[in-house]
């Protein structure tokens, strides 16, 4: 049985709203540098789309963050897997979030950070769920709101697959 995918964003949607925050985010760090967190595996899609139209000097590392399991809700469990390879402190610090849903792996990790001691710190999501939130968390950058569906595609994954969907798609029930 194959699952069903409805389009919610087309692909050139994506593009184009990931290009303006570039350009947003340019224009706001000007005469800075910025170091960007991706957060593995999902963000690994937008971080390079975005950094592409970041005009400041850019560097990026990873960090992988688990807080689901396999299926389509939480398991409410926040680790760290893999840490950042370079310190981040007196960094002016971007962290790329894929999806911000309820808000308890970012505010987790983003108060970990801060511990770190960056110049500054700021959060940017491809997506946002903002009436899941039960963690509050402050996002500087939101590609678009999206309904409480479950999302697939651009780094989006259900059981690992659909990441590489070029647009932004609702998984339906297998049929
Ligand atoms: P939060 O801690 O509840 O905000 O969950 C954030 C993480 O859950 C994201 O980084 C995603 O990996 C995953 N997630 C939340 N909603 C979805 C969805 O609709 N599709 C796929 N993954 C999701
Ligand atoms: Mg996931």
């Amino acid at each position: 049985m194959a699952d069903t995918i409805k389009v919610l964003i087309s692909e050139e949607q994506v593009k184009e709203r990931i290009k303006e925050l570039g350009a947003q985010i340019s224009k706001e760090y000007e005469g800075k540098s910025l170091h960007l967190i991706c957060i593995l595996k999902g963000s690994i899609f937008f971080t390079c789309e975005l950094a592409r139209y970041i005009t400041v000097p850019v560097t990026i590392d990873f960090i992988t963050v688990s807080s689901y399991g396999n299926g389509k809700t939480s398991t409410g469990k926040v680790s760290i897997i893999r840490d950042l390879t370079e310190g981040i402190q007196a960094r002016d610090v971007l962290v790329i979030e894929d999806i911000v849903d309820t808000g308890r792996t970012l505010s987790y990790l983003m108060e970990m950070l801060k511990e770190r001691k960056p110049a500054s710190i700021k959060l940017c999501t491809l997506l946002d769920k903002p009436n899941r939130r039960t963690h509050p968390v402050d996002v500087e950058y939101v590609g678009f709101e999206v309904p409480d569906e479950f999302i697939v595609g651009w780094g989006l994954d259900y059981a690992q697959n659909y990441r590489n969907l070029p647009y932004i798609g609702i998984l339906g029930d297998e049929e």
